[in-house]
């Protein structure tokens, strides 16, 4: 179900006070980055940076005192995981954490309709990680509070692809007039699935540089070339480096492949070194949603124009931002 009815009337004396119910995300599922327009991805984006400023002068307030999190993860995860705990904590909300469902009652067979039903029976929001495309659709039709998806299976990751937008926005000023180039596993990786599709809305050029195998999926480019938006595969990088704005590195997800010696033939396909950042633009900046392996050598971490660490703490505000607007807050 896309909407949230909440439990209580208009004129009720219980309704919670300070909910801005006409807020746009107000009670609203957040599945996919095809839901979002620019004028609405501007006001996440302008509230993530009001999270931002307030984190840095209080470190934490109470806009969601009494509200509750279920995070629930059935695929591992550090960042999505702890930052979706962080951005509830630091709004002075509450997290039932479940990043081992072998400890919960999944294990003994319980359903996702189930285990959601649950959940919502204690919480006001759900984040959902999980190894099925589609698996947070299907838990958003049997739940009546937000359910966002923190990643489902090689579907979309949008919360990624909001805080890799903010990012971009953050670090270089604007995305209009852009050339944004994804290299690595653009077939499995859900993430440059959702930045692809969010990165439409505005005027950009993308480029995809991955190995023959591990190219976008057909399917992505036939609906990204419907909006007009240019876009050109290549298997090396140095034909597109030097045009480069935003170099955005993917891991080679072992776990995605059924024939490990196909992983194995690819896995090295592409490693960003300090000779690689010589060629490219003095601005721009690499971003990776990291965990990486190999993909970027940790000589490059200290250049300037190495984004991936402070993307990481751009996913905590666009990620208070989020909650705060579907729980009416923000
Ligand atoms: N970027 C990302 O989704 O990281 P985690 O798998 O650690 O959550």
């Amino acid at each position: 179900m896309a909407t949230y009815v909440p439990p209580v009337r208009q004129n009720s004396p219980y309704l919670p006070f300070g909910d801005k119910q006409d807020a746009p995300f107000y009670g609203k599922d957040i599945l996919s980055v095809k839901q979002f327009n620019r004028e609405n991805l501007e006001y996440i984006f302008d509230v993530a940076h009001e999270m931002e400023v307030m984190v840095c002068r209080v470190g934490s307030f109470d806009l969601l005192k009494g509200k509750i999190l279920a995070n629930l993860f059935y695929e591992p995860s550090t960042r999505t995981s702890s930052s979706f705990t962080a951005a509830m904590e630091r709004l002075g909300g509450s997290v039932i954490p479940i990043n081992e469902v072998r400890y919960s009652s999944v294990s003994k067979g319980e359903s996702l309709p189930d285990t959601v039903r649950t959940l919502e029976s204690y919480a006001d929001v759900i984040v959902l990680r999980h190894p099925e495309t589609g698996s947070a659709a299907l838990a958003a039709k049997y739940a009546r509070k937000p359910v966002i998806n923190a990643g489902d299976g090689i579907g979309e990751h949008p919360t990624q692809a909001l805080l890799d937008l903010f990012t971009i926005r953050e670090e270089l000023g604007q995305v209009d007039g852009l050339t944004v180039t994804m290299l690595g596993d653009l077939k499995y990786g859900r993430t440059v699935h959702s930045l692809a599709r969010l990165l439409t809305l505005y005027d950009v050029r993308l480029n995809y540089v991955s190995p023959d195998i591990l190219r976008m999926p057909p399917e992505i480019i036939a609906e990204i070339a419907a909006t007009g938006t240019p876009q050109a595969e290549y298997t090396g990088l140095e034909a597109v480096l030097p045009e480069t704005d935003v170099l955005y590195v993917t891991r080679v997800q072992k776990e995605r492949f059924s024939d490990p010696q196909e992983y194995e033939q690819v896995k090295d396909a592409y490693v960003i070194t300090p000779e690689t950042m010589r060629m490219a633009k003095e601005r721009m900046i690499l971003m990776h949603p990291l965990p990486r392996v190999g993909e970027i050598s940790m000589e490059v971490d200290d250049d300037p124009r190495a984004a991936y660490f402070r993307q990481m703490e751009y996913g905590l505000y666009t990620r208070m931002a989020l909650l705060a607007a579907v729980l009416g807050k923000a």
